[in-house]
């Protein structure tokens, strides 16, 4: 579904105008379509049906409370990095029997409160994790589920930043290794092997390297098997990709479909971690031209929104559309569309033709994912405000930040 169109010459969010958002709440504001964040989880889920499975969203793609509450209320399951992360599903009212706990580098403090609300699995990524979460599991007299990330060593084909499942990268478990290991958590006696999980890298826009991993994952289960270790779910993690611009990344239902084939017959329940592809298409932001500098060279479009706001472009060199809130006549021209931040590598897009005036607004596409969430201070700039969008009525679901807010927590020296 398209959550964002043109309507009588001005880009709608679902029944609301950006127009109307940015004279409510200001700019720079993130925007996000309810519908089109619900209309993606059901994607996975529909196309799950019949199997026992969760849909647990990637709650670093956007943590918000509110768009967390969209999807709790639809059953969603939550796949989370921190103990911060946790907190916020549990505040948004998700069940913690839906979470699903990963990243390399728990504390004790996040297992001890992960195992006391009791969540749904701990994606232990190394051997020295599975020893300390034994010992917090004994302290509190529980046993943990525990499912090994295993790096299945196959190639994502996506930026390097973000391909997660080759050998020379930080996370999981070589997979030659992976028997030994499970071997090992089977015979702790606080822990209980539950599960396999990979996850291979983000913005994939091809099915072979999820299909590959899915092989590979599904001949260690035998393995495993044969030597009396039952695994009851196998977790592929996130990493469907979007169109930013001109890619055509597989449908979640026939991702699905694929991997449903390929289990036929075995007792396994599934379970994903997306976060990109239910979320990045959900959200803009929006944002007002401050002025129009020509110079000799280039046209540049200066912006109230920066890379505090939105760092993926500068980043990543990510490619985001950056499109008029009101189309207007009038001579084009190629504007690097850059923020007020004391950076050269401070831009959101970079030659796009556009018919600009101060004040116009503009909106950054695809900004629902790893946007906000990845926002800073910079500057000593305040993060922007988050709008969730529900046919036609507009949510503050986060204000901005005030100016004292920046410093509050700083002091000066004493006397
Ligand atoms: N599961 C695990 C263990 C992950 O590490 C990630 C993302 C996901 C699930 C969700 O993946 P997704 O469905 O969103 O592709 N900041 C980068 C993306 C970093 C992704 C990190 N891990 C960006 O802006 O492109």
């Amino acid at each position: 579904m398209e959550a964002f169109e043109y309507r009588d010459g001005e880009l709608y969010a679902e029944g609301v105008a950006l127009s109307a958002i940015a004279a409510r709440f200001g700019t720079p504001t993130y925007v996000y379509s309810r519908a089109h964040i619900e209309a993606q989880y059901r994607a996975y889920a529909e196309a799950l049906a019949g199997l026992p499975h969760l849909v647990c969203f990637a709650v670093k793609a956007n943590s918000n409370l509110g768009v967390l509450n969209a999807l709790a209320r639809l059953g969603a399951g939550f796949d989370i990095v921190s103990r911060g992360e946790l907190e916020r599903v549990l505040a948004a009212g998700g069940e913690p029997g839906k979470i699903v706990f990963s990243g390399v580098g728990k504390t004790r403090d996040d297992m001890r409160r992960a195992l006391e609300v009791g969540v749904h699995c701990f994606n232990v990524e190394s051997t020295v994790e599975l020893e300390r979460l034994q010992e917090v599991a004994a302290d509190l007299g529980v046993k943990a589920p525990v499912s090994l990330r295993v790096n299945p060593d196959v190639d994502a084909g996506t930026h390097p930043y973000i391909s997660t499942g080759l050998k020379e990268n930080k996370f999981g478990i070589d997979i030659d290794e992976a028997e030994a290991v499970y071997a090992r958590a089977a015979g702790l006696p606080n822990l209980e092997v539950v599960g396999v999980d990979c996850h291979i890298g983000s913005q994939l826009t091809s099915l072979p390297p999820f299909l590959d991993a899915l092989e590979r994952l599904l001949a260690l289960v035998d393995r495993l098997a044969a030597r009396g270790i039952r695994i009851r779910h196998l977790d592929l993690g996130g990493g469907l990709g979007v169109r930013y611009k001109d890619e055509e990344p597989p449908l979640a239902g026939d991702y699905i479909q694929a991997v449903r084939e390929r289990i036929a017959g075995r007792d396994l329940a599934l379970v994903f971690e997306p976060g990109r592809s239910i979320v990045a298409n959900a959200g803009v932001l929006l944002t007002r031209v401050e002025y129009l500098k020509h110079t000799a060279h280039k046209d540049f479009a200066i912006v109230d929104a920066a890379m505090n706001d939105l760092i993926r472009p500068a980043l990543y060199q990510a490619w985001m559309d950056v499109v008029p809130v009101r189309p207007r006549d009038g001579e084009a021209r190629s504007y690097d569309i850059v923020g007020p931040i004391c950076e050269t590598g401070d831009f959101l897009a970079k030659q796009r033709d556009l018919a600009l005036d101060e004040g116009d607004l503009l909106a950054v596409r695809s900004a629902g994912a790893y946007g906000f969430v990845m926002s800073s201070n910079y500057n000593t700039r305040g993060r922007a405000a988050e709008v969730l969008v529900d046919g036609g009525q507009a949510f503050e679901v986060r204000r901005r930040e005030t100016l004292p807010e920046l410093f509050a927590g700083e002091s000066l020296l004493p006397e």
